[in-house]
């Protein structure tokens, strides 16, 4: 293959967005198009407001994006099959959900969408092409990528599959994509595998040194996407199990973290208690791993990883069972101000987020909650709660949505925080004009661990956070 003159990436995406946006800033002599079926997103790719917030992502898109500084080389668009034919190199960045109906539903992905692409690209390429596995897929999908290939190909294109999945997490991707802890590329051990996954190799290494660009063979680079989330979620459940038993002994799960972090075999990150994992990443990739291991007869593996979900639905439930038992049993008819519902602070994604679980389990209980959060809308929410199987009739009458932390928490019994926004520590909120606005007594239920409880305390609120007791001297 010669040059590569352009690259298309399939799924304007949390992933697809981001990545071909650096990809094009980083190559400016490659023509970068991210296509997708919905004209709506691909709309908002070519405004300003783009349809994903991430932090600094905008600057990226536009330099490559609006020839102000440049010739412009990053185009979004849905023409989606003229572009795959002028393609050297497509890289498929469409959803892989967990299955909701058919064998496997609740645990196996859906691969329909990474499917369709695939037969798109079989069909419409004209010429030799590199296929990138972006998206997250189960082990050995290349293998399905093949015979699909081969089947509908036209005669005399050779396609050349890798695997380079994408580590970047939401709220940090453009610092991820920029740079990289390490850039994987499975390739099949022959010799037309290997000059593919070199072909890859330097567009990265325009940006990325070349000791961080890791080859590996094909079903390891498969296998290493899912292994390293489900690593990662597994971390966090384990602290979370461990944040049950401080609560129940007097011990700071906080301290416990630190002190066990300092042991570098161990390390300090992902190792923050929570109300729980969300995300669209760690369940369904766990879940997927799982899934996996069931197929392949493995039922104590399959067991060991569907563990690490289970713990973290129970500890959502875990929190709402506090907050009910702390608050005299009953939450009918009661205020609850809950200050965020994205999964993690710098996203206004909510998929997954432990949110949804615990204002289900509040509306359950008569509770009227108001939500709070700087970049989720109204309409998230409501779909979010809605498909999540609420009704939306009792979505009506229980929730409502304020605009600032101060009406949010008005007249309310209980404020939960639920996601780690930098402003909804100390320093951004007036917690004493909070305090005075609430009913008594006065509750802060912590799920992220962000607020100074001794400060509030102090002010005279009832505080609880997970992972410390307060029956304990
Ligand atoms: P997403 O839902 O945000 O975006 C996927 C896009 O693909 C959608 O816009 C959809 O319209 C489009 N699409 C689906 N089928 C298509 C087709 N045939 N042709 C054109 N467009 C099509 O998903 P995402 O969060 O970007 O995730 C994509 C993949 O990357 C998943 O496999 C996910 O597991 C993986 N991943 C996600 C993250 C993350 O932080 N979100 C991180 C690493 C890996
Ligand atoms: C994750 C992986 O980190 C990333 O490498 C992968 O590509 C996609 O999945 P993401 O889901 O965007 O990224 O965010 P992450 O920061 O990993 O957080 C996931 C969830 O775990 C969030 O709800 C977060 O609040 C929670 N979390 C994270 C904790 O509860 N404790 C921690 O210590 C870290």
């Amino acid at each position: 293959m010669g040059p590569v003159k352009s690259v298309c990436f399939i799924g304007a995406g949390f992933v697809g967005g981001p990545s071909g946006a650096v990809l094009a800033l980083k190559n400016p002599d490659v023509e970068v198009s991210v296509v997708d079926l919905s004209e709506t997103r691909i709309a908002a790719w070519n405004s300003d407001a783009l349809p994903i917030y991430e932090p600094g992502l905008l600057p990226v898109v536009k330099e490559a994006r609006d020839a102000e500084v440049r010739p412009q080389n990053l185009f979004f668009t849905t023409d989606v099959r003229g572009t795959i034919k002028r393609a050297d190199i497509v890289f498929i960045c469409v959803n892989t959900p967990t299955k909701t109906a058919g064998i496997g539903a609740g645990k196996a992905p859906n691969m329909a969408y990474f499917e369709s692409a695939t037969r798109m690209i079989a069909a419409e390429a004209d010429k030799d092409t590199i296929i990138v596995e972006k998206s997250t897929v189960p082990c050995r999908t290349a293998a399905n990528m093949r015979e699909i290939l081969h089947a509908i190909g036209k005669p005399g294109v050779n396609f050349e599959i890798l695997s380079n999945p994408e580590f970047l997490a939401e709220g940090t991707a453009v610092a991820d994509l920029m740079r990289p802890d390490r850039i994987l590329i499975g390739s099949m051990q022959t010799p037309s595998g290997l000059e593919a996954a070199d072909v890859l190799a330097n567009l990265y290494g325009s940006w990325v040194p070349k000791e961080n660009i890791l080859k590996t063979n094909i079903w390891s680079s498969e296998l290493a996407k899912l292994a390293a989330n489900a690593l990662l979620a597994q971390r966090i459940s384990s602290i979370n199990a461990l944040s049950a038993i401080c609560e129940a002994t007097g011990a700071d799960v906080g301290e416990i973290a630190y002190a066990a972090g300092l042991d570098t075999r161990i390390g300090s990150r992902m190792l923050q208690a929570s109300v729980g994992f969300g995300g669209s990443c760690f369940r369904k990739d766990v879940l997927n791993l799982s899934y996996m291991a069931e197929t392949l007869h493995l039922p104590e593996v399959a067991a060991y990883w569907q563990s690490v979900v289970a713990i973290n639905e129970w500890q959502k439930s875990r929190f709402t069972k506090r907050i009910i038992s702390t608050l005299y049993g009953t939450l009918t008819g009661k205020k609850i101000a809950v200050y965020g519902f994205s999964y993690k602070k710098n996203t206004a994604d909510t998929r997954e987020s432990a949110a949804i679980s615990v204002v289900k389990d509040l509306i359950a209980e008569q509770a009227r909650v108001c939500i709070y959060d700087p970049q989720v809308t109204k309409a998230q929410i409501w779909e979010e709660l809605d498909i999540n199987g609420c009704h939306l009739e009792d979505v009506e009458k229980y929730v409502s949505i304020a605009q600032n932390p101060y009406d949010c928490a008005s007249d309310s019994h209980a404020v939960i925080v639920l996601t780690e926004w930098d402003e909804f520590s100390n320093k951004d909120v007036d917690w004493e004009q909070i305090f005075d606005i609430m009913e008594r007594p006065a509750f802060v239920f912590d799920g992220r661990r962000v607020i100074d409880a001794g400060k509030l305390q102090r002010l005279g609120f009832r505080v609880e956070c997970i992972g410390r007791g307060n029956s304990f001297q």
